[in-house]
């Protein structure tokens, strides 16, 4: 019986503090005109003291897994896509796979930058295809506001924090992920990177005074390449997928520029007001954008079941993709739990297992001497 990966769940997260154009100009050189007129922002979301991106995640997270109808115990796989990872290890993703007690699950980070959240969806659906597991819970989570210059008034103006999760399941009706392509080129990773805190150039005092733990990106570059790959990808995802341009009902692009997203438009020749662009109210929230702006265009009703619906991002790396999705919606499922218990559990859960390790610790020991 051939397997279909369907997105059954959705959610997201973001901080409440709101930064806006205004309040950018007491901090850098700009105005609210320049930002509005170049990128399409007005304000986004800042993390505050206690959020961070496991926290963002774990709100999506369980938040999508309340729409699908889904105990924690059920997902066999956490996928976070982060270019802003709480640590280098242990994963964020095992983080979250701890808070929301998902205790048969795998659970590992996804570094594919602003492209990631597609990497992990076309993932995703790979191992659902193969029978390998049913359910994945796949997160684009970030606070680059942690990473970012606030003196550098060409990065720190566009990008925001947030995160978006849905989750994927097993079923044999056909539709859900119809197709994927990911992209890379690494000839141009100079152009957006953050150089240091990596084994090649490990935090030091020169490091940080050279400001090489910040973002670093070459705007005018990236614009271009954005431009030219959007299109593209979006093509090639169509056509794996065998359909046609009309048959796609909506289109939901990375939001790093809205001029980068009407570009790409024009070249498809497509109708903009089937396009979700959100970037005004939340910036460029990286890997979770795509995430996210799903979220609001349920909510506005602009995406609906049996939709066809394109997913199309590009970042650093350079990375680039798109996938092809008939949208789904959540299966009828009985409850077990309710989903306000989830974290309470989930600490639950955490506690007996570091009592366990702790006791196995002592057995083991003993037995060893
Ligand atoms: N406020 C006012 N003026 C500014 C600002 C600002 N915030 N930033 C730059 N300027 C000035 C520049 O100094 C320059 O002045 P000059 O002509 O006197 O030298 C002028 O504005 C034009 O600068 P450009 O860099 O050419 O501006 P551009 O129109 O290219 O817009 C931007 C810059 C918004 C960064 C654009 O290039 C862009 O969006 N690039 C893509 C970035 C992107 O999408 N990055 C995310 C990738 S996703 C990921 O992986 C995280």
């Amino acid at each position: 019986m051939p397997r279909f990966a369907h997105v059954t769940g959705w959610g997201m997260a973001v901080p409440h503090k709101v930064l806006t154009n205004f309040d950018l100009a007491k901090i850098v050189e700009t105005n609210n005109e320049w930002i509005v007129d170049r990128t399409g922002i007005h304000e986004r979301r800042i993390a505050e003291d206690g959020e961070t991106t496991a926290s963002l995640a774990t709100d999506a997270a369980l938040k999508a897994l309340d729409m699908a109808n889904l105990d924690p115990s059920k997902v066999d796989l956490v996928i976070v896509s982060t270019s802003s990872p709480e640590h280098i290890f242990p994963a964020t993703a095992c983080l979250v796979q701890d808070r929301i007690g998902a205790r048969k699950a795998g659970a590992f980070d996804l570094s594919a930058a602003c492209t990631g959240f597609i990497y992990a969806l076309n993932l995703a659906a790979q191992v659902i295809r193969t029978g390998n597991v049913d359910n994945v819970l796949v997160i684009g989570a970030e606070t680059l506001s942690r990473l970012v210059n606030w003196k550098d008034r060409s990065t720190c103006i566009l990008f925001g924090d947030g995160a978006g999760a849905f989750v994927l399941q097993a079923t044999n009706v056909p539709g859900g992920v119809l197709s994927a392509v990911m992209r890379s080129d690494g000839s141009g990773g100079d152009l957006l990177s953050l150089p240091a805190g990596g084994s090649r150039f490990p935090t030091s005092a020169a490091t940080i005074a050279q400001g090489q733990h910040y973002i670093h990106m070459n705007g005018r570059e990236v614009f271009r390449f954005a431009t030219r790959v959007m299109a593209q990808a979006t093509q090639e995802a169509v056509i794996k997928a065998n359909l046609q341009m009309e048959d796609v009902h909506l289109i939901i692009p990375h939001q790093a520029n809205q001029r980068i997203i009407e570009a790409a438009v024009r070249q498809l020749d497509f109708p903009m007001e089937q396009v979700v662009v959100n970037i005004g109210s939340y910036g460029n929230t990286s890997t979770a954008s795509i995430p996210i702006a799903a979220c609001e265009a349920i909510q506005k009703g602009q995406l609906k079941s049996g939709d066809r619906v394109v997913f199309v991002g590009f970042g650093a790396g350079l990375t680039w993709g798109a996938a092809v999705v008939q949208w789904s919606g959540p299966i009828l499922a009985r409850r077990r739990r309710l989903p306000r218990s989830y974290r309470a559990w989930a600490r639950m859960l955490s506690f007996l297992n570091r009592v366990t390790r702790f006791i196995e610790g002592i057995i083991w020991g003993r037995w060893l001497r």
